[in-house]
């Protein structure tokens, strides 16, 4: 009984999931679970009454990218189904940022050197900061690479992959996204550019 009771004890302590602690998590603020999360946890900071749905991969890389690179979801997000931010340098998503299903956002590449011995993977990460800009909303399947600025209350079409800054109130779309509209504040209308 005491022999099986500590067994019990012992596969629990094996098989218990890592504790996660967040640099903040605000109030009224929830990460759904699953998700993939790891010590580097510390280095997210997640403001107030923002979402984010389960199966996401929000992930640091302080050993191979920007040491201090921290990951900054700010108030009112809400962040939907299995999206991915890969921060080997900061990821800065301002205040209600509306982001789609199955978004990327990276903030790292690893280098290609062919004639190195070391296979891609292992070879160091080249990092650029990423900053999605307030009110800001990415459709499903958008791509944000490293270095990338969105501005303020820009739309991205689903599916763009995003590899330039985007100017404050501009829709992109396509890949390599160019913008299609900008928002005209004299007739107040979205206008093709
Ligand atoms: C970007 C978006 C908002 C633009 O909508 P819109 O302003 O009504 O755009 P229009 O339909 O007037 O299209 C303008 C041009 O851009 C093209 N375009 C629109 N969205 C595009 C996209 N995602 N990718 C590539 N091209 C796109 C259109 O084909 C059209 O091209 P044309 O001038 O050659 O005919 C919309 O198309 C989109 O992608 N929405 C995201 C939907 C989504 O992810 N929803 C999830 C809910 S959170």
């Amino acid at each position: 009984m005491i022999i099986r009771r500590a067994l019990g004890k012992f596969v629990r302590w094996c098989t218990k999931p890592p504790v996660v602690e967040y640099g903040a998590l605000g109030e009224n603020s929830i990460v759904h679970t699953p998700n993939i999360l790891d010590e580097t946890s510390k280095n997210i900071f997640i403001g107030n009454n923002t979402t984010i749905l389960p199966n996401s991969r929000i992930q640091l890389f302080p050993d191979r990218g920007n040491r201090n690179a921290r990951i900054t979801i700010g108030n009112g997000c809400f962040i939907t189904y299995n999206v991915t931010f890969l921060g080997g340098d900061d990821i800065t998503i301002e205040d209600n940022v509306l982001i789609a299903s199955n978004v990327l956002i990276t903030s790292e590449n690893h280098s290609i050197d062919p004639e190195s011995n070391i296979p891609y993977m292992d070879q160091p990460l080249i990092t650029a900061p990423v900053v999605i800009g307030e009110g800001s909303w990415l459709g499903e399947k958008a791509i944000i690479l490293p270095g990338v600025t969105l501005g303020k209350k820009c739309v991205i079409g689903a599916g763009s992959v995003v590899t330039k800054n985007v100017p404050d109130y501009c829709i992109v779309a396509g890949n390599p996204a160019k913008i299609i509209k900008k928002y005209n504040f004299n007739n107040h209308q979205w206008e093709r550019v």
